[in-house]
């Protein structure tokens, strides 16, 4: 896999010790938090075993998603290839409210996405996404994902039980 992926309003690169640290405080923001499988507050020594544990790992990744006019760290996404020659699930998340619905998480979702099926040859993507998250479910399915499967109550969310949508999105190598 490439170290930096070039778009035109991202720049997908190595996240650096400052930004793991943003990273972690946006993942830890109540409303995002309770988006995720792991929804607890997350410790730096948490976060950076996290990171490391990707880092070595060949199945797996993690970008930082920059602002490709500033190098500005706008959010993080991540991969981890389930079946090789076939799916890869991913992560993605957009820290600042400011910075969404600016095309930043569209724009990672292809870059990395190209890159996967050129360098990994993966033919899908997928992302799991709680009922909950309506904002995502309407983002995945603008970006031509489609929902293939409903997992329900597979994960607890504010005490409740949570019902989980797989969607997926064939990819094209070039
Ligand atoms: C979901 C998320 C990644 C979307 O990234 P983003 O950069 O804000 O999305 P984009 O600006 O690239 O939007 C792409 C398209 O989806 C639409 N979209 C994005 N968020 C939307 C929302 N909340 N409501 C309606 N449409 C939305 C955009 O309007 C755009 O459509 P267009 O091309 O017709 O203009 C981001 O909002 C986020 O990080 N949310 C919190 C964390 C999270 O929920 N992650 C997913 C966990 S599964």
């Amino acid at each position: 896999m490439k170290t930096i992926i070039v778009g035109e309003r991202t720049v997908l690169r190595t996240i650096r010790d400052d930004e793991l640290e943003l990273i972690r405080r946006w993942r830890n923001i109540p409303e995002n938090r309770r988006m995720f499988f792991t929804d607890h507050d997350i410790s730096p020594e948490e976060h950076r075993n996290w990171f490391d544990k990707i880092a070595a790992d060949e199945a797996r990744g993690t970008y930082c998603i920059a602002e490709a006019r500033d190098d500005r760290c706008v959010g993080n996404i991540t991969y981890e290839i389930e079946e090789p020659g076939e799916v890869a699930l991913l992560g993605i998340m957009i820290g600042p409210e400011d910075d969404r619905g600016k095309g930043y998480g569209a724009e990672a979702i292809a870059l990395l996405s190209e890159e996967l099926a050129a360098s990994r040859d993966v033919s899908k993507v997928a992302v799991e996404v709680f009922s909950t998250n309506r904002d995502a479910l309407v983002f995945y399915r603008k970006i031509g994902f489609t929902i293939v499967r409903v997992e329900p109550e597979r994960n607890m969310q504010d005490g409740k039980p949570c019902d989980v949508n797989i969607l997926e999105k064939k990819l094209t190598s070039q």
